[in-house]
């Protein structure tokens, strides 16, 4: 890829995303794209708040810090990252001892009630055995303010053997929470009365419905309509996959028995052809003008199910719910959901927070400044790790290395120190991520680099390490490349460093070049933009999980003493494209913020790695 095609889809991008928002403003009528929250934004739970004249959407965030991200909107098209409900490691200390790549925070459910905001999850330790009640905590978070992320509370904590809880209110004020119970115990959805406040479960645990023969049967959520309580959850085979569906019930009373709706499941993308798969674990809202909306979550993976890097992501589609009747979705869903009648806007929502699906563009670390609302690390981290614009690196953030590389101990645990990796989530099919790196290592093993990111064990890092020369004592800096993934990757490399790259500062970078391909390139920064492809990783090696792709930045010295710090500035993360299938198409490459629907070119030539000396 020529430089200046980055140039050309640069302008390309803004000129679409110009004539998008012009002519939403003239037309009644507009279309919808997903996801509407691209990259890692799963199992979504969304309300809308009528006294703020604003959508909300909380998602989850696994062990991902700042977890529970929150993002708003006014017309359900554009969201901006408005906080996260877990933003202080005090809030869930034991988070930072979570064990597995798929432990952590768990899907949310969001509700405005009585004029607070309450985050209703689980922080799951998923390598306990499901039988083992310490493997679920089952938390509440409450503020008053969902516009300042220091104002949620820290949670209290309910007993229950399950997860996915969701709050609801009777008509006397009293709460209950729905909850799936561990699908390998007593699968089902199960309700009792919980004291929201305290966290003290007042009644036993009810179970109110089966589901109709799914695997796991999860992610209720109650809506009460026209004298009946509709009961929605998730089923698929085992979970998030391609069985993944919606399916309802219904009853007089909160407690049942209910009725399964005939024309269950009411939302799926299974046994389509469509992009967008695994739909479900959705949430219903109702706008200002009193249209049904469902968030859900869906993969971007076509049915092949192979290349899904992003992970679940949130998409929404519209539902027609007419009084006393079920609802009707429109579903399957694709990434373009066309004339459809979009909310009145009224007013902008405010904060420093990241458009959903922004890029980074020249992003420097000025004295002073704070980074990026939606910078996030893995587990919360030693924040002393982390420094904007030291003495001598004004302009620079620094990196202090931690002992563990990003494998960590086992691959799976937090150890002591944590690892030191900052990064942002991959919202883009096609994205070009890169930064430059001063980094001077004296000791054997330090080693700082670019990484993509899923998990300690689902990753691939490429970076600069000081390790002896062939045949020498002498210690030089290598270009070292390593990979990790249930599926075979490329295999590890080390190649010293060209020596008159060395008096510069390095560019490392890494593209996902479409949709089965990333690469790394590195090359001195002053020749910019002049990079050399080192290696291509596929896109399968972290198509794997509950999360998705993070971009980022890591440095540590392999379980060495060392302490030498690494620098990065110009940390540029650049939109390219966003596939999406059409309503009337099967797949197009369709450029951010609008559908142009044509047809995708032909999937590049993975480039072999090649020697720099
Ligand atoms: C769930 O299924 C079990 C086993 O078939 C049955 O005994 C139970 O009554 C069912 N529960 C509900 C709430 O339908
Ligand atoms: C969704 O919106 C489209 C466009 O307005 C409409 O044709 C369709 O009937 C709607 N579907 C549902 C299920 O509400
Ligand atoms: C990364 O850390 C693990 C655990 O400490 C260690 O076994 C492994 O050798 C390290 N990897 C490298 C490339 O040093
Ligand atoms: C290192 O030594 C081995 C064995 O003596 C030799 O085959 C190899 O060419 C040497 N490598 C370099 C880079 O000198
Ligand atoms: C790198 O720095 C050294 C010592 O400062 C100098 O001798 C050498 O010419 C420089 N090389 C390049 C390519 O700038
Ligand atoms: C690191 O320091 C400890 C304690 O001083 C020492 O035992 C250990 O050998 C050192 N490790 C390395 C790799 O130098
Ligand atoms: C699909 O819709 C797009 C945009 O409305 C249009 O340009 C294209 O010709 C349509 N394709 C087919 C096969 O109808």
């Amino acid at each position: 890829m020529a430089p200046a095609s980055s140039v050309v889809s640069r302008i390309l991008l803004a000129l679409s995303l110009f004539s998008g928002s012009g002519w939403g403003q003239d037309h009644d009528l507009d279309n919808l794209f997903n996801p509407i929250l691209p990259g890692a934004h799963p199992d979504p739970s969304c309300i809308h708040v009528p006294k703020e004249k604003t959508y909300f959407c909380a998602s989850s965030s696994f062990n991902i810090f700042p977890g529970i991200p929150i993002h708003a909107s006014k017309d359900l098209k554009s969201w901006k990252l408005v906080g996260h409900v877990l933003n202080r490691p005090s809030q869930l200390p034991e988070l930072a001892e979570s064990v597995g790549s798929t432990s952590g925070i768990w899907a949310p459910t969001l509700r405005y009630h009585g004029g607070t905001y309450y985050l209703v999850t689980t922080m799951v330790h998923d390598k306990r055995p499901e039988l083992d009640p310490s493997r679920w905590d089952n938390i509440i978070f409450e503020t008053d303010n969902i516009w300042d992320e220091s104002t949620w509370s820290d949670p209290v904590h309910f007993p229950f053997q399950g997860y996915d809880p969701s709050p609801w209110w009777d008509d006397n004020e009293e709460s209950h929470i729905v909850a799936a119970h561990a699908w390998r115990v007593d699968p089902g959805i199960h309700m009792a009365k919980v004291d929201l406040k305290t966290g003290k479960v007042k009644s036993d645990w009810k179970k109110i419905w089966n589901g109709t023969g799914g695997l796991a049967p999860e992610g209720p959520r109650i809506y009460k309509k026209d004298g009946y309580y509709y009961l929605m959850i998730a089923e698929g085979k085992c979970g998030t996959g391609k069985e993944h569906k919606e399916t309802m019930a219904r009853s007089r009373n909160l407690y049942g028995p209910y009725d399964p709706n005939p024309a269950n499941p009411v939302l799926t993308n299974a046994n389509t052809g469509l992009y967008l798969q695994a739909v479900g674990h959705a949430d219903l809202f109702q706008d200002v003008d009193g249209y049904w909306w469902a968030a859900a979550l869906a993969v971007r993976s076509g049915p092949e199910y192979i290349n899904w890097p992003m992970g679940r992501e949130t998409v929404l589609t519209n539902v027609t719910w007419d009084r006393g009747a079920w609802p009707v979705f429109n579903s399957p869903i694709h990434g373009e959901i066309p004339g459809l009648e979009l909310p009145e806007v009224e007013g902008t929502i405010p904060g420093d927070g990241q458009a959903a699906g922004g890029e980074d563009v020249l992003l420097d670390f000025p004295p002073g400044s704070k980074l990026p609302p939606h910078f996030v690390y893995w587990r919360p981290p030693v924040k002393s790790n982390y420094v904007i614009s030291p003495k001598g690196h004004e302009n620079w953030l620094q990196l202090k290395p931690s002992k563990l590389n990003l494998t960590g101990i086992d691959g799976n645990s937090n150890g002591p120190g944590g690892i030191t990796f900052v990064g942002r989530r991959q919202a883009h099919s096609w994205a070009h991520f890169q930064f430059d790196l001063d980094f001077r290592p004296k000791n054997e093993g330090e080693e700082a680099g670019i990484a993509l990111f899923l998990s300690q064990n689902h990753h691939a890092r490429l970076g600069v390490t000081l390790l002896p020369q062939a045949n020498s004592t002498t210690l030089v800096p290598h270009f070292t490349f390593r990979a990790e993934s249930h599926v075979p990757v490329p295999p590890p490399f080390t190649q010293p460093i060209p020596t008159d790259w060395l008096n510069d500062t390095i560019t490392l970078e890494l593209r996902a070049v479409d949709q089965t391909v990333y690469r790394f390139s590195a090359g001195p920064s002053g020749r910019r933009p002049w990079v050399i492809p080192l290696v291509d990783v596929p896109a399968e090696t972290i198509s794997w999980g509950f999360t998705g792709a993070l971009m980022g930045a890591y440095a540590t010295t392999n379980g060495g003493n060392g302490s030498t710090p690494a620098y990065l500035k110009r940390w540029d993360y650049m939109a390219v494209t966003q596939l999406r299938d059409c309503w009337n198409e099967t797949l197009y490459n369709c450029r951010n913020g609008g559908c142009s629907c044509f047809p995708l070119p032909g999937e590049g030539e993975p480039a072999q790695p090649v020697r720099l000396v």
